[in-house]
């Protein structure tokens, strides 16, 4: 299959074919997801999550998702790559979020990066897109700022929010971003965000109407156990799977079964 472009994505919306993306943060797991013929592969700062075991993902430091993201480029021969500036690596000035957005570039091999929020980033994207560096925006529940907003609950459900993210929408796309992803806000609102852009809308607790879904693989697989929003659907329950595993391992070992005869060199 061709190689997936920011172009193909955004053409993918005015043909009306909706966009699947899923984030990964190493080799294995990305070529997986590629070779399944995902079109997008994020490498997200919930990488802090699901590979750190930090409460948030705010510890993300800049080299650490270079390291994951430079991992899952060696995986991918077909998707778009995108991976996330980390929280402090781009809010101080447009030339550090430029400098940082260049070594994500140079250095990991990704085909674009995405950062959070609105007004405050407007500047800093534009810069960053006219350096050739494609933007991927993100509006709505953004995890970089929860301690300002105290709680991981549904954002926008007031009318003020709303129309402030609906203005950042637009802006977004004037500064050039050719997608923004969209967290934990109202269906309604998202399906308004959408048509009103021309840009592609990425969705996670956005519901259907977002020209796109992204999901965290992890999340999706079923290897987690406590996280549990409502919009998040289970495809495998790879936790039972692995436990299964294992405990087969284990009993194996301690029985004297493996390894076997034809485990073994004569
Ligand atoms: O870091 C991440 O996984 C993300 C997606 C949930 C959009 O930003
Ligand atoms: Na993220």
């Amino acid at each position: 299959p061709a190689k997936i472009t920011t172009q193909t994505i955004v053409d993918m919306k005015a043909e009306g074919r909706k966009i699947s993306m899923l984030t990964a943060y190493d080799y294995t797991m990305a070529r997986i997801i590629d070779q399944a013929g995902i079109d997008v592969i994020l490498v997200g700062d919930s990488a802090s999550n699901v590979m750190a075991g930090f409460e948030t993902t705010v510890p993300m430091t800049l080299d650490q998702m270079i390291y994951h993201a430079s991992c899952v480029v060696r995986g991918v021969e077909t998707a778009l790559v995108i991976a996330d500036l980390p929280f402090m690596s781009y809010q101080v000035t447009s030339k550090e979020a430029l400098i940082s957005a260049g070594r994500m570039m140079k250095e990991a091999g990704v085909h674009g990066v995405k950062l959070e929020g609105g007004k405050p980033v407007i500047k800093t994207i534009s810069k960053i897109v006219e350096a050739g560096i494609p933007v991927m925006g993100h509006l709505g529940l953004t995890p970089q700022s929860i301690y300002k907003f105290g709680t991981y609950k549904v954002r926008a459900t007031e009318d003020e929010e709303a129309r402030q993210l609906l203005e950042d929408a637009r802006r977004l796309e004037e500064a050039g971003c050719f997608s923004i992803v969209l967290e934990k806000i109202p269906a309604k609102l998202a399906r308004r965000v959408t048509e009103e852009i021309s840009i592609p809308t990425i969705g996670i607790g956005a519901g259907a109407q977002c020209d796109g879904q992204v999901l965290v693989v992890h999340d999706m697989l079923g290897l987690n156990k406590e996280f549990n929003p409502r919009f998040l659907r289970r495809y495998a329950d790879m936790h039972a799977d692995m436990t299964d595993a294992v405990q087969s391992y284990i009993r194996d070992v301690k029985s004297g079964d493996f390894p076997s005869e034809d485990e073994q060199y004569g």
